[in-house]
């Protein structure tokens, strides 16, 4: 076995991922309002021996967003997923431009406690989402482009605080000759005054079972990548492409080294889609109707500019091989086409589109066709993740490639639908990956951050 091994999650939507997929026939919507549906992801992640499931941030009303119509609470949903489980970790997403630290304390460490240390935070700022969660959550002031890093970083300092450094270890006396229940001066008011929170503490919740609960964070900017490399342990990275993806994860694990900490404990894990089936025909049926799925639509002409095509002269249902030279093609085609969604900002800076393209074009064969690659480019860019089609070979290729070239320490799963993607990846995905020596068969620690292996900050 080799001695680095892959960390996998598995995101926790009730609709699944894929804005499209849930019209395929054998896909259920009952996780809008169905808690069994995600808590069955949570069983499964276990099954598979996954390190956490994921639980994202939505405080915006978005009844015409796929993975936002509804969003169960996250910390109620983890503790009670926690409860039919005995291993698996639970990454919960907090907003720290609209949640406050002493709260968020609270809950994780109570969180933690309750799942015997299983608990991660992962911190978004989120004031760029569509859906108005500053309409939801008035009164308050709420940060800009400008101020959401200087208040992402007090809220995190001011979590920290409270988690470490309210208690001592041994505050818990009990000394009843003496009517001494806790030591003295074993808890400490923390008196936080910055910016954006005043707290005095101490947190009336003990520390938390882990010695560090791990911080996640995600974003594309370089005070984002900075952030995690000052205060996270664990980073959801948007992903490049194999080439530009090593230049980038050695560019953060630098800033981590920089920092004077270890960079092999601070794990990089893009997200990832996937559609698999037990055959790679079967697969890419499943992903062709779901890109077929999505309502025709002209394809505009900036589309074919990027392309370097000229639409008066090619039909939609030409094949991309015939009609594109991706050799002439540039690696950043589709800057121009893509803008940021709504006012959200996902500006992914230095991903290869001919790589995408390429990628596609072996998944789901040489007959793609233009209009196709027009659907899938619109999906990628809502998803800033890459969408994997195959059997459990394709994806266990896709996931080991990408680990020992080191473009990542492993990856974030999200189910397109509900159900039977979670199910084959664990089935089939995760077997094929323990075969290469790569996944762990048993679990090894009873705490996140052990199977993670992250640091103390
Ligand atoms: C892949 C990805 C996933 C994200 N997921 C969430 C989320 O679940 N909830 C949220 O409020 N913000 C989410 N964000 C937004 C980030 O927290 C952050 O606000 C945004 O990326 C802007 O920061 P930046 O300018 O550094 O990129 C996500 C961003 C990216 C790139």
């Amino acid at each position: 076995m080799s001695e680095r091994q892959v960390r996998l999650g598995l995101a926790a939507y009730g609709t699944g991922w894929d804005a499209h997929a849930w019209r395929l026939p054998q896909a259920t919507n009952a996780g809008l309002r169905d808690p069994s549906v995600i808590l069955d992801i949570a069983r499964i992640a276990e099954r598979g021996k996954l390190d956490y499931v994921f639980a994202g941030s939505a405080l915006g009303s978005e009844p015409n967003h796929l993975q936002r119509i509804f969003r169960w609470d996250n910390f109620i949903y983890a503790s009670q997923a926690a409860a039919i489980t005995k291993h698996v970790g639970f990454v919960v997403s907090v907003n720290s431009s609209f949640e406050h630290p002493y709260l968020t304390a609270r809950q994780v460490a109570t969180l933690d406690h309750f799942t015997g240390g299983r608990a991660a935070l992962n911190v978004v700022f989120g004031i760029d989402r569509n859906g108005g969660p500053d309409l939801n959550l008035g009164g308050n002031a709420i940060p800009d482009e400008q101020s959401k890093y200087t208040r992402g970083r007090e809220f995190v300092e001011v979590v920290n605080k409270l988690l470490y450094s309210s208690w001592d270890d041994d505050f818990l006396l009990d000394d009843r000759a003496n009517n001494q229940l806790i030591r003295e001066n074993s808890w400490h008011r923390i008196n936080h005054t910055g910016e954006h929170f005043q707290v005095r503490g101490p947190l009336n919740v003990p520390p938390p079972t882990q010695s560090r609960v791990p911080v996640v964070q995600v974003g594309t900017s370089d005070d984002s990548v900075q952030f995690g490399a000052d205060l996270a342990q664990v980073r959801f990275s948007p992903y490049l492409g194999v080439e530009r993806g090593k230049a980038e994860y050695q560019r953060i694990k630098d800033l981590v080294a920089a920092n004077g900490r270890d960079p092999e404990a601070f794990k990089i894990l893009p997200g990832a889609t996937f559609y698999i089936a037990g055959t790679k025909r079967e697969a890419q049926r499943i992903y062709r109707n779901v890109i077929n799925s999505q309502v025709t639509e002209e394809i505009p002409r900036a589309f074919s500019v990027a392309l370097g095509i000229d639409l008066s002269r090619v039909r939609n249902n030409e094949r991309v091989v015939d009609i594109i030279d991706l050799e002439s093609l540039s690696p950043t085609a589709f800057d121009d086409f893509l803008p940021p969604l709504g006012t959200e900002k996902r500006h992914i800076h230095n991903r290869d589109d001919r790589e995408s393209i390429r990628t596609l074009v072996s998944a789901v064969g040489e007959d793609l066709t233009l209009r196709e690659l027009y659907h899938h480019v619109q999906r990628i860019r809502q998803a800033a993740q890459p969408a994997l089609v195959g059997d459990a070979n394709t994806i266990a290729d896709w996931v080991q490639e990408n680990f020992e070239e080191r473009v990542l320490d492993g990856v974030q799963f999200f189910p397109p639908y509900h159900r039977g993607p979670a199910d084959l990846l664990v089935d089939l995905v995760v077997p094929e990956l323990q075969r290469r020596g790569l996944f762990r068969t048993e679990y090894e620690s009873d705490t996140l951050q052990g199977l993670l292996a992250t640091d103390n900050g």
